[in-house]
């Protein structure tokens, strides 16, 4: 065997291995050679066909410009939801005269994928900056009508029409205030100050700052938490996990119903869910309930998830939403971190 042929059959086993994918076609666009890899990606039984079949006869003009001779680089074609790149060179005969093409195809999908997610980062990113600034914005004018309205309170006789006025505008004052505090918590780039935590003792807290609503909903709360619930978590998010959870079951439930919390160690995770009986969430909306702003309510400012599901990322979790027979049920997952 001559050192040619051994370097071609080299470069034969070569094209078998490689991820990436080839195809040799001749100058009438029959498929004459496939590596595995062009096969796995574009159907077994590429080779008995032409390329005006498998491309659907698009890009034809493409392809019959590299046959007289143009290199085509980075082209990009979607073939049944998988996204490919592609780029095709001229294939000459020892005089010179084009006999065919060669083809490398890559299966860009995943990477459309990366690309989609690193920009829904970027676009929730854009928005907890401007978030932060509105926040900011409106924080400063309302302490100021806060403060007059309490001053011209004064003036006004605790059972006059005027006073009923004053407490109605100091009420939704403090509702201002609450939305002010959420897209603050939303847009917040704090660093999480974690520590070893029960999130037993997170939840009995919480629940306690809930007695006066719960009393006054009709609402019981079943609690199963088993064992220790030891992990490494910023105390004080996990508390705006589990207050904006009980929101929203009391929210869900309105009056007369049972909330149901657990927790339990699994491997090397804390697993906690929450669950109500209140109507559920409609499966049609069930994908944007974490989306900022995104709500069903008349009053609601749609942060409440967004904050939540921001925690958990922030601790290397997972947060789940699905409905039971009856009512909503949140699953967190947190890594216990010890
Ligand atoms: N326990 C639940 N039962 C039924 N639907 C729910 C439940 N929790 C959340 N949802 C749905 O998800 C939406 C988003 O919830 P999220 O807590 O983010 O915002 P919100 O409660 O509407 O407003 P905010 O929390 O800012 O006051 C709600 O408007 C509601 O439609
Ligand atoms: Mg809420």
């Amino acid at each position: 065997m001559g050192q040619n042929e051994i370097k071609l059959s080299h470069i034969s086993e070569i094209l078998k291995c490689i991820p990436t994918s080839l195809l040799i076609v001749d100058k009438n666009k029959n498929i004459i050679e496939a590596n595995p890899s062009a096969k796995k990606l574009l159907g077994k039984n590429i080779e008995s066909r032409t390329l005006d079949e498998i491309f659907f006869g698009r890009e034809q003009d493409i392809f019959d410009k590299v046959l007289q001779g143009e290199i085509i680089q980075r082209e990009k074609i979607e073939l049944d939801n998988t996204l490919i790149g592609f780029s095709a060179s001229p294939i000459y005969d020892n005089n010179s005269i084009i006999t065919g093409a060669s083809i490398i195809l890559r299966d860009l999908t995943e990477i459309r994928e990366i690309d989609e997610s690193l920009r829904r980062r970027e676009r929730l990113a854009a928005l907890g900056e401007m978030t932060a600034g509105m926040a900011h914005e409106i924080r400063n004018p309302l302490a100021a009508i806060k403060a007059g309205i309490e001053y011209l309170s004064r003036d006004f006789k605790d059972d006059s029409k005027g006073y009923n006025y004053i407490k109605i505008i100091l009420n939704e004052i403090g509702r201002l205030e609450r939305i002010v505090k959420d897209m603050v918590a939303y847009a917040s780039q704090r660093p999480s100050n974690k520590s070893k935590i029960d999130l037993k003792d997170v939840i009995e807290t919480t629940l306690m700052t809930f007695q006066e609503q719960l009393r006054e909903q009709d609402i019981k709360v079943k609690k199963y938490l088993k064992g220790e619930l030891i992990c490494m978590v910023d105390e004080d998010e996990l508390v705006t996990v589990v207050t904006n959870l009980l929101l929203n079951a009391l929210e869900a439930i309105e009056k007369d119903g049972t909330i149901e919390i657990s927790g339990e160690e699994e491997k090397n995770n804390i697993k906690i869910t929450l669950k109500d009986d209140g109507g559920g969430i409609p499966e049609d909306i069930l994908p944007k309930i974490f989306n900022p702003f995104f709500t069903t309510k008349h009053r609601g400012t749609g942060l409440g998830l967004s904050i939540i599901h921001r925690i958990i990322q922030n601790h290397s979790g997972t947060i789940n939403a699905s409905n039971e027979k009856r009512g909503a049920i949140f699953t967190i997952i947190i890594p216990k971190g010890i």
